[in-house]
């Protein structure tokens, strides 16, 4: 662990006058000068440019920079403006082939995934559980759904200050499960890879395509709630063209992202979007594995507002650690 404290005011920090905000965009320089995205040399770059790099500020004192820093300063193009990958995700340096991006973890873990794109990660305050899979394709639904063979190679603590890589592609898939709450990571990725899958894991082996929903599917929705004011019938119709039109991955991360925030649609207007879908899809093979492996997950409830161990008992408990592995691990939280 690393003294925070201490380490806010230390001789370096004072002398050089610079904010850690300005530090962490000075990461992303460094890395501009030396590589290029397409280079091999990238990934272990953002690995080694992270492991070098040590919080200036406790959190607290970092949350206030950052604070001043959003207030007074014309922020570079964020790379997540609306999802729930990181409470909230803010980026601090964007160049248009990698950013320098923060994520504050408050209540929400990531799923197992592989990534469409490559870097490195780091823990820059609290705690958080390290689980990495290889995946074994074993069927194909759609061009988008499928069933994998999934096998938890390693579980391990990334306490603050660890870092890791990120490889695109099968070859890393992972999960973290943030113990403390806040934890914030900082991250160093691409942003140009457009064309290797991201997939999303359930623990029984399904995986869905991860999609990021475009402009165009949250207007059409808006549009949908508007419409249903206007006339319910002609708005039902609308809103079964518009689903007819997505692709599955689309439909089911729409459908989560709406469980998790409704976005200003009505209940009403809910019910009726969650009725088309179901009726369209509610007989599928798939779906219903994937409603299964919804109801199965978390059968202890996650504590969110409990201490660390808690929540790792509870996340320990819901995926099945060997119990020497929780004996072990419980002491180090
Ligand atoms: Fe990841």
């Amino acid at each position: 662990m690393i003294n925070l404290q201490k380490k806010a005011v230390g001789r370096d920090f004072l002398a050089t006058g610079t904010t850690m905000i300005e530090q962490l965009i000075e990461l992303g320089k460094n890395i501009e000068s030396k590589c290029k995205v397409s280079d091999d040399s990238f990934v272990p770059t953002c690995f080694k440019t992270l492991e070098s790099f040590t919080p200036t500020l406790d959190l607290a004192t970092f949350d206030k920079e950052l604070a001043n820093w959003m207030l007074s300063t014309e922020l570079p193009e964020q790379l997540n403006v609306y999802n729930a990958f990181g409470q909230p995700p803010v980026t601090v340096f964007n160049n248009g082939e990698f950013v320098v991006d923060l994520y504050f973890w408050l209540h929400s873990d990531t799923s197992i995934h592989t990534h469409s794109f490559s870097g490195a990660f780091k823990v820059l305050y609290g705690q958080s559980l390290h689980e990495i899979y290889t995946v074994k394709e074993k069927q194909a639904y759609t061009k988008d759904v499928g069933m994998t063979e999934l096998k938890r190679e390693s579980i391990a603590l990334l306490e603050a200050g660890d870092s890791h890589t990120i490889k695109a592609g099968e070859e890393f898939c992972h999960r973290v499960v943030h113990l403390k709450s806040p934890t914030v990571t900082l991250c160093i990725r691409s942003i140009t890879d457009k064309n290797v899958p991201q997939w999303h894991y359930f623990e029984n082996g399904l995986r869905i395509l991860k999609r990021d929903l475009t402009e165009a599917i949250y207007k059409k929705l808006f549009y949908f709630e508007y419409l249903y004011l206007q006339n319910p019938q002609q708005a039902t119709e609308f809103c079964t063209r518009y689903i007819n039109n997505l692709d599955d991955s689309e439909v089911i991360n729409l459908f989560e992202q709406l469980s998790i925030d409704s976005m200003g649609l009505s209940d009403e207007s809910m019910e009726v979007l969650y009725d088309i879908i179901m009726s369209q899809y509610a007989e599928l093979e798939w779906f219903k594995i994937y409603d299964r492996a919804c109801h199965d997950a978390n059968e202890v409830e996650l504590p969110l507002n409990d201490s660390p161990r808690a929540y790792f008992l509870a996340h320990a408990k819901n995926t099945c650690y060997p119990k020497e592995l929780i004996n072990e691990l419980v002491k180090k939280i």
